[in-house]
């Protein structure tokens, strides 16, 4: 066999979706010197016409033929050296175009027919409301030609984009704009030179009738960067918070990690059909209007954070993802995990860093502990998929961000920055693998890591159980920690992690211990101490403990693992009041408030009257009245555990418990500290121009989580105090839209007379805006009161809905199956079947958004019998369908699997 007939064997056998491992992982064959593209734009059938100058690696086998990525092409035209290329010297198939022999350095030119238009999957080029524009990460440069698509072949890029003027006056693409010109036909054209060396997955086009808002930046070294903001017309007023946050992150990179931008110009566009939430393209990158457009009416508290901390994330991409790449996709969290903690360290930066940390680490135990305990449990660095977009996950990004965020509190501060500049240095203008970020890590400390790299290769969430002892006569005080991971799918044996724990000692009176360790040899006392844990099992013990102290463990959450304390509710009512560590203070009133649900989740099953203890009242009581807190954090101190958060303690999840118990908590603190949510809402009631800063947004969310307590007393009030009025009145005169929103979204919880009147006064008044309407359908998808499913299903009906916009599928579908248990878990099985329907048509339209869906069938063992078997029966019928992607393929798989 030759080595195209060899191709092409391999080639027909591809019928159902091939798992591609790690361990398979070969280097490129042959390299990429220049990249020449023009692409001739046209709705439904646009040439790109592209010229390759390829040269084989110097280690390379002679022979080998040349294999590019290629899917949902039509072939025009095909030459090698200036020649068209005969038949008999290629192959082509479904996703690859194999050419034999082409020799040690060559030219191709290839010329594609492509239909943007029909592009409903938004991997490639697409059009969205009128406008061209591309989304490449991770394989989508293949939907444009055929190419050697893999993040480890870099190549300089010249682009010239050809359109017709009228309708696509805004011609883009990455880098500097060389030069452009009018055709007679009423078309134009426009040059771009990216001066960088970039992966195929980081090239962008965008043509449309755009305006733009311009902006600069001097860098550290006095060089003047253009920053231009591109949006449709209607939404330019929408720009300046997002422009704003560019600046402060290029800022902080500067002056935390002494990175500078390298480009003259900077620029972001606005897209409203988008899969993600924003993608760093060099020196343009493409947003998810939702992330990027803000304006005090229309955008949230909630919604201006996440703009400011999403601008910073794909801004520091520059040099955490585009300078320093992937060298493969299993090295994904290279990028993300460590761009998620840069982006984590600027908002704490910026605004209140225990509020941050608190709101990282909810997220960690909501999603990803669910996600390391289910079927879809996979390494930070996972060694197979079938499909890359489906490991873009909360392990990759989030847990990835904890490994960095360990190793930095490992090497310390000043260890950490040292680390990244030789890892910045030594690597600039590679594709690399994480290893070779910890390697960089520990050359630069002089340190060995061995142990710690476990972090990447195994999946599941660590659990550690503590012991405690104290002797008092000797003054001593011992702790033991054990270390177990359960084993996860293709992982039975997990060898121990390298644990941090910060910890402290408190005493009665509240005030920190000094620490002193035994069998070290610092004399100096600590008030703080990080513990190592590496072993199985460990001990330590600390001398000179003058009383009985409570133990302060994972301070800061250190590390991503489960923590059981020898804590019994005293003690956590005292650190709930006394912990000086903010984080361990919020999370001490977590711990109770678990251990408390779930034994009031025992008494509901078992049919028993439920009672809440006053000690519990009372620990929130304080925390109401403690004055000296930030408001941000007394606001997160009572907010009860999530419902999925609770889940994810219970052995079996029982649904309607988890609803009931959280509710009944809720309505007995409203009740019994009715006067103290009252004076502290009247006392943040202010009313104050909207700005965005921790300060106010601390204030308004303590005052919208009063309002949320005192809205359970409604049925009870009977108008003497008028909580309904006060939650009306904040929606029709609040003057920003978290007043609005958060007034809103309690009366769509409750069923009150005015509830349908609200939400079509809010639809009327802001129908003309997309971001407001899709708040409209995602308050209404979450509403648990009856009959959602009913509703959601309604609304999919609605004009203003579409399944082929992933906002508004998000919206409507992923918020009703994701954050509405009660209703989605109903008994008669139709929320599962609703989510299979939705799956199957929407993977036809766009297998990204249709996969994500199908996720939250994933964990259908944690339920009991009867649900098990209704979301199986759901997954059954999918993994049966013929013609699936390969995305709902994998899920559906998995999930079913072991
Ligand atoms: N590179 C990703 C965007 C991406 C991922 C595009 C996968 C296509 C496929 C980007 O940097 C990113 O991580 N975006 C996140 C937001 C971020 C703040 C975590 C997103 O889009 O959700
Ligand atoms: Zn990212």
């Amino acid at each position: 066999m030759t080595e195209l007939e060899k191709a092409g064997s391999e080639l027909s056998q591809a019928a159902s979706p091939k798992t591609i491992y790690l361990s398979e992982y070969r280097k490129p064959v042959y390299l990429l010197d220049s990249v020449e593209l023009r692409f001739d734009l046209h709705e439904t059938r646009t040439r790109v016409y592209s010229r390759l100058a390829f040269r084989r690696a110097p280690d390379a086998e002679t022979q080998a033929p040349l294999k590019l990525d290629g899917n949902r092409l039509e072939l025009q035209a095909l030459k090698l050296n200036g020649e068209t290329l005969a038949p008999d010297r290629y192959v082509l198939d479904d996703d690859r175009l194999v050419i034999e022999n082409p020799g040690p350095c060559f030219e191709l030119e290839v010329e594609t027919q492509i239909n943007p238009q029909a592009n409903t999957a938004l991997e490639g080029l697409y059009l969205s409301s009128g406008m061209f524009c591309t989304q490449c990460e991770a394989e989508g440069f293949r939907r444009i030609t055929y190419f050697p698509d893999r993040p480890d072949v870099m190549s300089r890029y010249s682009v010239t984009v050809v359109a017709d003027k009228q309708k696509y006056p805004v011609l883009l693409s990455n880098g500097n704009r060389q030069e452009a010109g009018e055709l007679d036909d009423g078309r134009h054209w426009v040059k771009w030179q990216d001066p960088s060396l970039k992966p195929s997955y980081l090239f962008a086009l965008v043509a449309g009738d755009l305006a733009c808002q311009k902006d600069s930046f001097t860098t550290m070294n006095g060089r003047e960067v253009s920053l231009q903001l591109f949006t449709e017309a209607e939404n330019i007023h929408k720009c300046d918070h997002a422009l704003m946050s560019l600046k402060q992150a290029m800022k902080w990179d500067e002056d935390t990690y002494g990175r500078e931008y390298d480009l003259d110009i900077y620029m972001i566009v606005a897209v409203n059909d988008f899969n993600m939430g924003a993608m760093e393209n060099k020196g343009l990158n493409v947003f998810n209007a939702s992330c990027v457009l803000a304006s005090p009416e229309t955008a949230t508290d909630q919604d201006y954070y996440r703009i400011q901390s999403i601008i910073a994330h794909e801004y520091f991409h520059n040099w955490s993802g585009n300078r320093v790449t992937c060298r493969d996709w299993f090295q994904l969290s290279l990028k993300e995990g460590f761009t998620v903690f840069r982006d984590q360290e600027f908002s704490a930066d910026l605004n209140s860093r225990a509020v941050q940390r608190i709101d990282d680490v909810n997220i960690l135990r909501a999603h990803q502990f669910a996600e390391d305990a289910g079927p879809m449990a996979h390494p930070v660095r996972p060694d197979h998929y079938i499909e890359i977009s489906n490991f873009y996950t909360v392990t990759v990004y989030n847990k990835g961000a904890e490994v960095v965020r360990m190793l930095c509190n490992i090497l310390g501060r000043e260890g950490f920055h040292k680390g990244t500049d030789l890892y910045f240095s030594r690597h600039d203008g590679q594709a690399v693998m994480t290893d070779d970020f910890v390697k960089a890590l520990e050359d630069a400390n002089a340190i060995e890591l061995k142990q710690f790299r476990n972090w990447y290769s195994q999946a599941g969430t660590p659990e550690l159980t503590v012991n405690e002892s104290y002797d008092a006569e000797a003054q001593k005080y011992s702790l033991t920690i054990r270390q177990h991971c359960p084993s996860t799918p293709g992982q039975n044996e997990k060898k121990p992690f390298h644990i941090p724990l910060a910890m402290g000692l408190i005493g009665r009176s509240g005030k920190p211990l000094p620490l002193s360790l035994e069998n070290t040899n610092t004399s100096e006392a600590k008030l703080e101490q990080m513990l190592d844990l590496t072993m199985p099992e460990q001990h330590w013990t600390f001398s000179g403990v003058e009383e009985k102290p409570v133990l302060s463990l994972g301070r800061g959450f250190t590390a991503p693992v489960k923590l059981s304390l020898p804590h019994d509710d005293e003690a956590l009512a005292f650190l709930f009041a006394r912990d000086t560590d903010e984080f361990n203070r919020w999370d001490a009133g977590q711990k109770l408030a678990i251990k408390i649900a779930l034994k009031l989740m025992n008494d509901y099953s078992a049919g028993k009257a439920l009672q809440l203890e006053p000690m519990f009242i009372e620990a929130y009581r304080s925390n109401l009245n403690n004055s000296v807190l930030d408001k941000a954090l007394v606001a997160q101190a009572l907010s009860l555990p999530s419902e999925f958060y609770l889940a994810d303690q219970c052995a079996t999840v029982d649904v309607e418990a988890i609803h009931a118990v959280r509710e009944f908590m809720r309505r007995q603190l409203a009740e019994a500290l009715a006067d103290d949510w009252l004076r502290l809402f009247e006392e943040n009631n202010v009313p104050l121009a909207y700005r965005f800063n921790a300060q106010d947004m601390a204030q308004r969310s303590l005052k919208n989580l009063c309002l949320s307590y005192l809205m359970e007393l409604d049925s009870l009030d009977q108008n003497k105090v008028g909580y309904r009025q006060r939650c009306l009145q904040q929606f029709q005169k609040g003057d920003n839209m978290t007043d609005v929103l958060a007034a809103l979204s309690i009366l769509s919880q409750h069923d009150v007379a005015e509830r349908q009147q609200v939400l079509d006064d809010f639809y009327n008044k802001w129908k003309h805006d997309r971001q407001v309407v899709e708040k409209w359908f995602a308050i209404q998808a979450a509403s648990p009161l009856p009959g959602a499913l009913t509703r959601v299903q309604a609304l999919m009906q609605h004009p203003a809905f579409s399944i082929k916009n992933p906002n508004l599928v998000r919206s409507l579908i992923g918020r009703f199956c994701a954050t509405n248990p009660v209703n989605f878990h109903l008994l008669d099985g139709s929320g599962s079947r609703f989510l299979a329907e939705q799956v199957l048509v929407l993977d036809e339209l766009n297998p990204q958004i249709a996969a994500r869906l199908l996720q939250n069938l994933s964990r259908w063992r944690r339920f009991d019998q009867t649900r098990q078997l209704l979301m199986r029966e759901q997954l059954e019928r999918i993994a049966e369908h013929q013609g699936l992607s390969k995305d709902v393929y994998e899920i559906a798989g998995r999930s079913l699997e072991g």
